[in-house]
């Protein structure tokens, strides 16, 4: 039994499958691991095919599946997870875009626990050689996309990575276009991921078979993953959304308050009139402040392991800051469309207060509580 199957999707990689083989090869040997190489071909009209065969005779970990029924990067993935052997999977771009050297680290992060290993672009470490403006952009948009979906991971559109057999066991992935990651991440059943950086270096040669059509399918397949987590309550992107509705709930609930507190002081204190209402208004913000802070701290967040700071203080401190950032953000905004567009102002302050809770949500999330 092998201890990993690298995963090879090629289309007309004659001028790269002989060195990634080869190179993936020395990596086994070179770090002790019984591993099996698996081209995954659509049928290349050039010499790939021939290659393979032809190199299959000396490598006895060597296997090739040529595809006919129909065509894709993200098709032809899928299909060589179901014809792998091992328990453990790799994928890997044939054009040398992705370091075999990390296949060891890797296959560890796996043994060590880890369900899904990304070999990340866009964390520390980690970099992009010679892509032309218009392929960064690109990656750009697609990258922001997933992280809609994974927060937490910093290159959900990665071609490199390994992944657990039982991850995708029972998934029902519907592979298209480019991204078989996110399918995996957004369909599979993990609990556990880890990015490890790596330098993406663009082909020498041959061209990428990224098309507009790519594109589309993309956003296709990022409703599609986001309709699914919704559908099934289980997935990771449905564990954030989860806590975006909590976090919703919890505003309202602040603005229940702040009315009622604002009520009471008004109507059964001295704080009734100008100036002295400011001060009302004030004190119900702060209490609508601490109101959100304790759900979202005992129910939005309430996991352990995910706590920033340990100390509740700190978090609240950092909570109200945030906050705070929020409101000038909802009151600039107002400001703006009411001042300089002339939009209508119930508009304007709903539009101020959707971004105002972007921004707390997203910030909070990361400043206040996940680490
Ligand atoms: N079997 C098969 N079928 N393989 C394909 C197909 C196809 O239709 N299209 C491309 N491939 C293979 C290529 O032969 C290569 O091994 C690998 O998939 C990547 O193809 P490129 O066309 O060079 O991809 P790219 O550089 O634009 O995109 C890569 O990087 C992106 C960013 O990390 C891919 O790895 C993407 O998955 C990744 O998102």
């Amino acid at each position: 039994m092998y201890d990993l199957t690298v995963i090879i999707p090629t289309f007309r990689e004659e001028a790269n499958i002989r060195t990634i083989i080869s190179e993936v090869d020395t990596v086994f040997r070179n770090s002790c691991l019984n591993g099996e190489i698996l081209v995954v071909d659509d049928n290349s009209p050039d010499n790939t095919i021939a290659i393979v065969t032809e190199l299959k005779k000396s490598l006895l970990n060597l296997n090739l599946l040529v595809r006919t029924a129909d065509h894709g990067l993200s098709q032809s993935v899928a299909d060589g997870f179901s014809q792998a052997s091992a328990d453990v999977f790799v994928v890997i771009d044939a054009d040398l875009s992705h370091p075999p050297a990390l296949i060891p680290k890797m296959y560890a992060e796996i043994r060590a626990g880890a369900d899904v290993v990304i070999g990340s672009r866009y964390m520390e470490g980690g970099g992009i050689r010679k892509w032309p403006l218009k392929r960064r952009i690109i990656s750009l948009g697609a990258t922001f996309l997933g992280r809609l979906l994974f927060p937490e991971v910093t290159d959900p559109v990665s071609g490199f990575f390994a992944v657990r057999k039982s991850v995708i066991a029972g998934a029902k992935l519907k592979p298209r276009g480019y991204k078989i990651l996110l399918e995996v991440l957004g369909k599979g059943s993990w609990e556990n991921d880890k990015e490890i950086p790596f330098e993406f270096s663009d082909r020498e040669i041959g061209s990428s078979k990224l098309k507009i059509k790519t594109i589309i399918e993309y956003a296709q397949q990022v409703a599609d993953i986001t309709v699914y987590s919704f559908v099934h309550h289980q997935s990771a992107a449905w564990r954030e959304w989860k806590k975006v509705f909590k976090f919703g709930i919890v505003g309202l609930s602040g603005i229940v308050v702040n009315l009622g507190i604002m009520f009471f002081l008004v109507e059964y204190t001295a704080l009734n009139d100008y100036p002295a209402n400011l001060l009302a208004s004030a004190i119900a913000i702060e209490i609508s402040i601490l109101n959100n802070f304790v759900w979202n701290d005992l129910w939005t967040f309430r996991s352990e392991e995910n706590r920033k700071y340990s100390n509740r203080w700190y978090r609240f401190v950092t909570f109200n800051i945030v906050s705070a950032g929020g409101a000038v953000i909802n009151w600039g905004i107002f400001l703006v469309l009411t001042a300089v567009f002339g939009i209508y102002y119930l508009a304007a302050q709903l539009i101020g207060t959707l971004v105002g809770f972007i921004w707390n949500f997203t910030v909070n999330r990361r400043v206040t509580w996940i680490r």
